[in-house]
């Protein structure tokens, strides 16, 4: 591939948008390769996890603005069903965790991927924004509602509307990244830390945790109770829920199949 590298260790796959000279805004053959890696990495049951970053000073500097020339509004609704769809409702849809580590620009398009992320790690000197806007358009791939889960509707209007830069301790405290790596040489071994603690626990429970969390975000308490219910009743008759709490009790490490 041009634009994307994919590389996996053991059952961890980096997935690197490879575009540098252009901060890696995501042309149109770049968010075809991506869109094939995330398909081989997410259908492919020996990998667990995956991490997203970039190479150079740049996460993503949203999608190519020169590609937006020639776009009529009727290819701009099938772009933004594509990134909807096929990008971002892929990576948050996936039975497996997937890490952002945002290496410096992420804009546009680029923070509406690492929304759809589970986890987002910043380096100290990264830069977000949602500057649609400013050349006459909007966020189009599921930002809107992402967004507003995490930063709250007031945040989100004063972004999306001023397309204002934030940097990455901004970003920290209101809730857009998880956590900001000063060096950073250490972001990708501080991804590959926080994903390997997340699969050293029961597969089973991370799987649906995951899924629940997305449904329960969008639900009211009444429906996400309902739903830690049933996730009770499938986890209690489970092998890992079985073996979890042995080994806890027999003080030793838990073996688990993931069923
Ligand atoms: N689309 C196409 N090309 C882009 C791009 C994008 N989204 N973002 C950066 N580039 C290209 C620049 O055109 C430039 O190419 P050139 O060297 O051929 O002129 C190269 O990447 C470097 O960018 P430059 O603007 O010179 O770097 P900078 O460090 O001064 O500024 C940014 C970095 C990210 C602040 C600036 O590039 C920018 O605002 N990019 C657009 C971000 C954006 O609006 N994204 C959302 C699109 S909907």
């Amino acid at each position: 591939m041009q634009y994307i590298d994919l590389k996996i260790d053991d059952d961890i796959a980096l997935i690197k948008f490879n575009r540098p000279e252009a901060l890696n805004a995501l042309n149109k053959l770049m968010l075809d390769e991506f869109e094939e890696a995330l398909i081989k990495t997410l259908n492919d049951k020996d990998i667990k996890g995956v991490i997203l970053t970039g190479e150079g000073k740049s996460f993503i500097a949203g999608a190519d603005i020169a590609e937006f020339l020639d776009m009529n509004a009727h290819d701009a609704v099938s772009f933004a069903e594509f990134g909807q769809n096929n990008i971002c409702g892929r990576i948050e849809n996936a039975p497996k965790p997937v890490i952002a580590a945002i290496n410096g620009y992420c804009m546009g398009g680029g923070n509406e991927i690492a929304m759809a992320c589970d986890i987002r790690l910043a380096s100290s000197d990264a830069v977000f924004s949602q500057p649609e806007a400013a050349i006459g358009i909007l966020p189009m791939w599921g930002g809107f509602r992402r967004l507003i889960r995490l930063v709250g509707l007031g945040r989100a209007k004063e972004l999306i509307l001023t397309c204002r830069r934030v940097k990455a301790d901004e970003a920290l405290s209101i809730g857009l990244v998880n956590k900001i790596v000063e060096d950073k040489n250490n972001l990708l071994d501080e991804a590959y830390i926080i994903l390997k603690n997340i699969l050293a626990n029961a597969p089973i429970a991370v799987k649906l945790g995951k899924a629940a969390l997305n449904y329960a975000a969008e639900f009211n308490i009444h429906d996400a109770n309902d739903l830690e219910r049933k996730l009770s009743n499938i986890l209690f008759a489970s092998e890992d829920k079985r073996e979890g709490v042995k080994a806890f009790i027999e003080k030793r490490r838990a073996e688990y199949k993931g069923e």
